[in-house]
């Protein structure tokens, strides 16, 4: 591919690269088009310095990605300053310190960190991205679809492309609306205007040189939520990045525009008219979305499993039933249900296959467990008899909420579990059941995995108890016994030191197996996916049934394989089979770390390293048997020196499918 260069005129832009008047383009058409999909957004406007408040903004946003960062501010006097980088928000500080903050002085801006997904994550395509005059500002998380005409709308009229990014087609049309038409001077008309054109989802936030106390966006299925403080307002794609400011927060629906100022907020559809947005009250604080003095938020996030479990099933017992939150479904609903589909990608797809287990048993329904990603491109048979739980801590993920879509179309209920106030995937959920596990920073997901679980107990008590299946002593039982989880999973969390030492022994290993039977199973799957996304090391988890079958052939001398013992107490028979395992693979080499019930004298002389975990219900083993596997991957992960909460390639929330 050759680059070629273009030399741009503007006038009145502070934008670096425009400044320079040179960008370069790969290729022979358009370029190679980078799309922003996931990508954080905060905007502002107030009484602060808004490039300290946009920056710790970002910083809170960094996980939904870092490619790249950049912050646009108004000075108040004509002025729109901008600057952006590729690489993490650190790379944006030293150039701004590189070129001095003198510029940035303004108490109305906005900023942007991003996640790539096609294209190179370089500077000039990094946002905010500017019209040809340098007065209109623009930062995007989403798709816009139909870029690629209104590209060649513009290149026609003769705009000559400073990115390869869809998003810099919507700061040319705005500047364009804004200087001509019934829309001459009117910033919040124009961008209606323009949005109204765009196909897509999509988040835009939009400044103008010559309206340094307002910041316009507009949303169409990406998130955002208005946060309303004392002479300030700020718009961001979740609340962690205002909450040191204000707690009073206000939910954008879908199709809606807003316009920010220091007084406050105003909203209106796409077409100009006054509409409705949901305020509500954020009740976590700034604390809870720190590290709280850990080394990384993925250790905290772990420690904080007992917590997110004793919140997730709070409320949810009373009156000696098991009720749901906003539970849109009827007892005779659920009585109608001949089959479940649990819907999910990654760690909420293996919460999923646990939970499997325990809604079979206590219901008697079949239950699939599908990835999301698969299920609506294989014709899936679904009625109204069907309840799909879609799982996502983040409510924003395109592939569930794609499946959620192909089920609802099918007639199907959909219940949500969900751990994001208001994401896209409750939304349009019939039903949703919020996991409380509190903000999860780190990319890799580890207290919400252990709320979805205990969540989708929940969705299978209700069904036992509406569809007759349990007792409703049982049923209670069952509810107090998965209750007492958070204790047993604060007792784990005593095995850290040891699971870190032998993390740093492991560190540089080149591969690593995880074995479990029953629910172990999907824990070993946790395990391994937690290994590969942290430690980028071969990790691989096996029924441990099939290791005859196949994989049994990967043993060599040294190779470390951890394996999840299910309890002699609960299921004797599988207990006696892996240990069959266990002994197989060790004559073969394999140096074994054993995950194993208190007192478990019998897999002891097949141990290598043994972690010991408190005797539970079999049912509830996966809810502290994966906490070490957790800590082990990102012990590993630390001493090959990666970063544990941002892993490579990674975002938080994944909206494309
Ligand atoms: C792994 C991890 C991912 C997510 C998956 C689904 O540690 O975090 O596998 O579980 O991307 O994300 P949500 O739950 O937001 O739909």
């Amino acid at each position: 591919m050759t680059a070629r260069t273009f030399r741009l005129v503007y006038t009145n832009c502070r934008c670096d690269l425009r400044k320079r008047g040179e960008v370069a383009l790969s290729g022979d058409g358009p370029g190679l088009v980078t799309l922003c999909l996931v990508c954080g957004i905060v905007g502002y406007v107030g009484h602060r310095s808004a490039l300290d408040v946009v920056l710790d903004g970002l910083r809170r946003l960094e996980y939904r990605g870092y490619d790249s960062a950049g912050v646009a501010v108004l000075d108040g006097d004509g002025g729109l300053a901008v600057e952006r980088k590729a690489g993490r928000l650190t790379n944006l500080e030293a150039r701004l310190d590189e070129v001095g903050r003198d510029a940035f002085t303004g108490t109305a801006g906005m900023g942007h960190t991003r996640w790539a997904t096609h294209g190179a994550p370089i500077d000039r395509n990094s946002h905010p991205h500017c019209d040809v005059t340098g007065r209109v500002a623009v930062v995007h998380n989403g798709i816009i679809e139909n870029f690629a005409a209104l590209r060649a709308e513009l290149e026609a009229v003769g705009v000559e492309m400073a990115s390869d990014t869809d998003t810099e087609t919507t700061a040319h049309l705005i500047a364009r609306a804004y200087d001509e038409g019934d829309t001459k001077g009117d910033l919040e008309a124009s961008v209606r205007t323009v949005v109204r054109r765009l196909e897509g989802a999509f988040t835009l936030v939009v400044t103008h040189a010559d309206h340094p106390d307002v910041v316009v966006a507009a949303r169409r299925s990406s998130p955002l939520v208005v946060g309303v403080g004392e002479g300030e307002t700020f718009v961001a794609s979740d609340v962690s990045a205002f909450i040191e400011h204000t707690r009073e927060a206000v939910e954008l629906g879908q199709d809606q525009v807003v316009v920010i100022d220091r007084d406050g907020y105003r909203v209106t559809d796409f077409d100009g008219a006054d509409a409705q947005a949901k305020p509500f009250t954020v009740n976590w604080d700034l604390s809870a979305a720190e590290k709280g003095g850990h080394e990384y938020f993925m250790l905290k996030e772990i420690e904080e499993q007992p917590e997110a479990l004793a919140n997730t099933l709070r409320g949810h017992f009373r009156d000696g039933r098991v009720v749901l939150d906003e539970q849109r479904l009827s007892d005779q609903d659920l009585r109608d249900v001949d089959k479940v589909f649990v819907v999910a990608c990654g760690s909420a797809y293996h919460s999923g296959l646990v939970a499997k287990y325990a809604i079979e048993h206590w219901t008697r329904l079949p239950v699939e467990v599908e990835l999301a990603s698969e299920f609506r491109y294989r014709d899936p048979v679904l009625d109204r008899d069907t309840l799909v739980v879609a799982v996502s801590q983040s409510g924003e993920t395109a592939d569930t909420l794609e499946a959620v879509r192909h089920a609802r179309s099918q007639k199907a209920r959909v219940l949500a579990v969900c751990n994001t106030n208001g994401a896209q995937i409750p939304r349009e959920s019939d039903a949703v059941l919020y996991t409380h596990a509190g903000p999860e920073i780190g990319v890799a997901s580890t207290k919400a995995f252990l709320a979805q679980i205990a969540a989708n107990y929940l969705v299978g008590l209700a069904l036992a108890q509406a569809r007759g299946t349990k007792y409703p002593d049982e049923v209670a039982q069952e509810f107090h016994q998965l209750e007492a989880m958070a204790d047993a999973v604060q007792k784990v969390l005593g095995t850290i030191d040891q699971v870190r030492a032998l993390g740093r022994e492991l560190a540089d290993s080149k591969a690593v197996l995880f074995l479990g039977r029953h629910v172990g199973y999907p824990v070993a799957l946790e395990g391994a996916l937690k290994l590969k996304e942290l430690a980028y090391m071969h990790a691989e988890g096996f029924a441990a049934g099939e290791l005859k079958h196949g994989p049994i052939a990967l043993i060599e001398e040294g190779l470390p394989v951890v394996v999840i013992m299910p309890s002699p107490k609960g299921r004797a028979v599988l207990h006696s089979k892996l240990v069959s395992n266990i002994s197989e693979i060790q004559a073969r080499g394999a140096r074994t770390i054993v995950i194993a019930e208190e007192g478990d004298e019998t897999v002891r002389p097949f141990a290598d390293h043994l972690i010991e975990i408190p005797a539970v219900p079999t049912l509830l083993q996966p809810l502290i048997s994966t906490v070490p596997l957790q800590v082990l991957a990102a012990e590993i992960a630390r001493s090959r020196g990666y970063d544990v909460d941002k892993p490579r390639n990674l975002a938080k929330s994944v909206t494309v499918e």
